[in-house]
């Protein structure tokens, strides 16, 4: 009682605008599967928003009350809003992923995971125990008639957009292998030759990497495939395109893989940061008739998410989140206990690239706390002059993500919607007004975990003016885990569709 008493008064004294506790509570397991239409409406839904929102996330935090180490070893799952004309409704399914299968069926542990979830039975139990459990849980994307999970060290999972049923594993006619990796930050270039394409990417970490590009026609066939050795261990989230480029981060870092074979951490636990190295940026032709990649040099930093690049001359211009220092996660840790104020914050920054001088200069576009970065979906590759990321509430320090931010390139305005102090985001999407000719015409979702009630609302912005406050805020009968990536499309998926 005392205790508490103490951490009462702490709180109300703290100059945070959130608590630990009710950020932690975001990060519990949600075990049932729901199907039902949204009743419960703050606001309204507009009615030309038509289409579906996919969402993917962990969705386990446990495996039959096993903790996992990191969220990123979750099992996938994927949440689903369909708006139809003025309505919305929810479903969310659990990706049937050979390991998830199973794992519920044994009840226990059965992989170990990539960012140090161990089997029981300690190290012994864990050595030279290398089997994937591939967990689909990064991203989620409808294209080419196809909804596919993505988890970037393996192969696709293709789900039933209208049931969410788990099917197969997609190797796109073959092209894929069993298990070979296709990453989660699949770009979509809307204006390729009249007929969009989808881009991605796969890596094969070594002393030297292997960075393999894919494109995809609009039937989902890949239409395209090759592949580039660049020296050094890498470790690559995410990339960026341009009408005639790839363009990625080699983050400084180094791989020590004995504390992973020895059953002593996860392969992810072995990455250490290099403060002292550069970061290289490694730029691939999207023509692979077109010889030359490029790698050029900028300072140390780390970048999971790039928000946008375009081409403009010689120059490659590119929007990122990056990080001062990546901090090493120690196996004994328990992410619940981060130390927000222990560590750096994303901020969005630019990069030049000059193709011809071959130097980066870099400018600090945003120093708030951010991360999730996106913009207009033709804006892909393209000049973009809006970035809507989330942020944290106050403009300085580093806090979890309780905003959402509007970033004009432009003008320079900024606008913020906040849920604190007791509300948290996760990625924002923006979904353009059919017919729009402004750039920010349309609207922004992200789901929000609002911890007062144990629960998540989809939020609904209006891209134009956050200002004026949600429009309409759909509350769930549930709460969703903190989520990672997903997409909208204008089809409109429901259960009996
Ligand atoms: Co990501």
């Amino acid at each position: 009682m005392q205790s508490f008493q103490l951490y009462e008064r702490a709180s109300t004294v703290s100059d945070k605008f959130y608590t630990h506790g009710d950020w932690q509570k975001g990060y519990q397991s949600l075990k049932q599967e729901f199907d039902y239409w949204i009743d419960d409406i703050e606001g309204q839904i507009p009615t030309e928003l038509n289409g579906t929102l996919f969402r993917n996330g962990p969705g386990l935090l446990d495996v039959n009350g096993q903790r996992i180490h990191h969220p990123f070893d979750g099992d996938g799952m994927i949440s689903r809003i369909s708006f139809s004309n003025g309505r919305a409704h929810f479903r969310n399914r659990f990706i049937r992923t050979s390991g998830y299968v199973e794992e519920q069926k044994a009840g226990k542990i059965l992989y170990r995971g990539v960012f140090g979830t161990q089997k029981s039975g300690g190290w012994l139990a864990n050595a030279f125990d290398f089997k994937l459990k591939n967990i689909a849980n990064t991203n989620v994307i409808y294209w080419g008639g196809k909804l596919l999970a993505l988890w970037e060290a393996a192969d696709p999972y293709r789900l039933d957009p209208s049931t969410l049923e788990t099917l197969s594993k997609e190797h796109f006619n073959g092209v894929l292998s069993e298990g070979e990796a296709f990453a989660a930050h699949p770009r979509i270039d809307s204006s390729y030759s009249n007929a969009p394409r989808l881009v991605n990417f796969s890596i094969k970490p070594g002393l030297s990497s292997t960075i393999t590009i894919f494109e995809l026609d609009v039937t989902g066939k890949i239409v395209q495939r090759h592949a580039h050795h660049v020296p050094g261990f890498t470790f690559i989230h995410d990339f960026a395109i341009t009408p005639n480029y790839c363009i990625f981060f080699q983050n400084p870092v180094a791989f020590n893989p004995v504390p992973f074979i020895l059953g002593m951490r996860g392969a992810g636990e072995c990455i250490k940061f290099q403060p002292n190295r550069l970061t290289r940026v490694i730029v691939i032709p999207r023509n692979p008739q077109q010889k030359g990649v490029q790698i050029l040099e900028t300072q140390s930093g780390f970048v999971f998410h790039h928000a946008n690049a375009f081409e403009v001359g010689d120059e490659i211009v590119l929007d990122s989140i990056c990080y001062e220092s990546l901090p090493e996660v120690e196996p004994e840790s328990d992410f619940r206990q981060v130390d927000f104020d222990a560590i750096k914050p994303g901020q969005l920054w630019r990069f030049h690239l000059n193709l011809k001088h071959r130097n980066v200069q870099r400018e600090l576009l945003e120093s708030r706390c951010c991360e999730f970065p996106s913009v207009h979906p033709t804006k892909v590759g393209r000049h973009h002059r809006y970035i809507y990321m989330g942020a944290a509430h106050l403009e300085t320090g580093n806090a979890p993500l309780q905003a959402l931010l509007k970033v004009d390139l432009e003008s320079g305005e900024r606008q913020l919607w906040s849920a604190a102090p007791r509300g948290f985001v996760s990625e924002p999407i923006f979904v353009p007004r059919l017919g729009s000719k402004k750039e920010d015409d349309g609207w922004v979702l992200a789901l929000v975990y609002d911890s007062t009630y144990h629960r998540s609302d989809v939020v609904i912005l209006d891209a134009n003016d956050f200002h004026k406050g949600a429009i309409a805020r759909l509350h769930l009968k549930h709460h969703v885990p903190y989520g990672l990536h997903g997409n909208f499309t204008f089809e409109v998926f429901l259960a009996n569709s």
